[in-house]
């Protein structure tokens, strides 16, 4: 039997603000009854103001109670401050959730994310380009039982620190039927904290040892790819993020072959030694 608080029996016996709001400036949906859980919330901004939010939920006593938490904690806020709300805001308001039940404050993250998304796309053209790119990955679905997309694993992992593939199960449910897409599940993990990993590196690294470690890059990772095709490329320079290189063999010959270049260069620089590198063929 799982342990919960006094705020989490109290939602579930007492859910606040249950409906639907039919003139609402934004709707969210996450979850699926296919999957067990479903939730959507309707949102009422009046001069970036939530004035009213409300929800319909099909789910556990946690799903009601997350639910509900979250309409009181985002009615009085502006658009700017419910943006911030994470699901582990959420947990934290209930007084804690058990761990195998950290999944129904997701779905509130999400149906929340999916309604100002839908908010944003009325009211922001840029906003509208990058939730598009944003949407691709999205929609990448890692666990097909549950419909769990790349996104909203990378998102749990981000918010929670979650470490472990049980954790994401817990968190999102993906994971949690056939287990197919627990490999899948470990090498996002594997990559987020890879790059969380290259990113605290970047960062102390002195302006030496940045330019040691490009040199690396080139000769151990990035010359024996292109030698693989004929070609190769050559360090000219660095200058600060700037990184000036020279290509030899077939490379030089290829139609587009500069593009290619910079475009494989400045990827596996900027994933290894800095995000801000900037490859110049000369
Ligand atoms: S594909 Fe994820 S549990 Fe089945």
């Amino acid at each position: 039997m799982w342990d919960y608080s006094d705020k989490v029996i109290d939602h579930y016996r007492n859910p606040r603000n249950v409906g639907k709001i039919d003139n609402a400036d934004a709707i969210g949906e996450a979850g699926s009854l296919a999957c067990g859980d479903s939730l959507k919330i309707y949102l009422k901004i009046n001069n970036g103001i939530v004035t009213d939010a409300k929800f319909q939920t099909f789910g556990c006593g946690s799903a009601v109670a997350s639910s509900s938490i979250l309409t009181e904690m985002i009615i009085g806020k502006t658009v700017d401050e419910v943006k911030k709300i994470t699901n582990k805001d959420i947990a934290d308001q209930l007084g804690g959730l058990p761990p195998e039940k950290m999944h129904c404050s997701v779905m509130g993250y999400e149906a929340l994310e999916d309604a100002l998304k839908n908010y944003d796309d009325f009211t922001d053209l840029d906003d509208i380009r990058n939730e598009e790119a944003a949407a691709q990955k999205r929609e990448k679905i890692v666990c097909t039982c549950f419909g769990i997309t790349e996104n909203v694993i990378w998102d749990a992992i981000k918010m929670n620190g979650l470490k472990t593939v049980e954790e994401i199960t817990n968190y999102t449910k993906a994971g949690g039927a056939c287990g197919k897409c627990k490999g899948l599940i470990q090498d996002i993990i594997d990559t987020y904290y890879k790059k969380e990993e290259n990113e605290k590196a970047e960062s102390t690294l002195s302006p030496a040892q940045k330019i040691l470690k490009i040199n690396n890059i080139i000769e151990n990772q990035i010359s024996p790819e292109l030698r693989k095709d004929g070609g190769d490329i050559t360090l000219v320079d660095i200058d600060g993020n700037k990184v000036m290189v020279k290509l030899r063999g077939k490379c030089s010959g290829c139609k587009n072959s500069h593009l290619t270049l910079k475009a494989f260069v400045e990827t596996t620089l900027r994933d290894t030694v800095d995000k801000n590198i900037e490859v110049i063929e000369v």
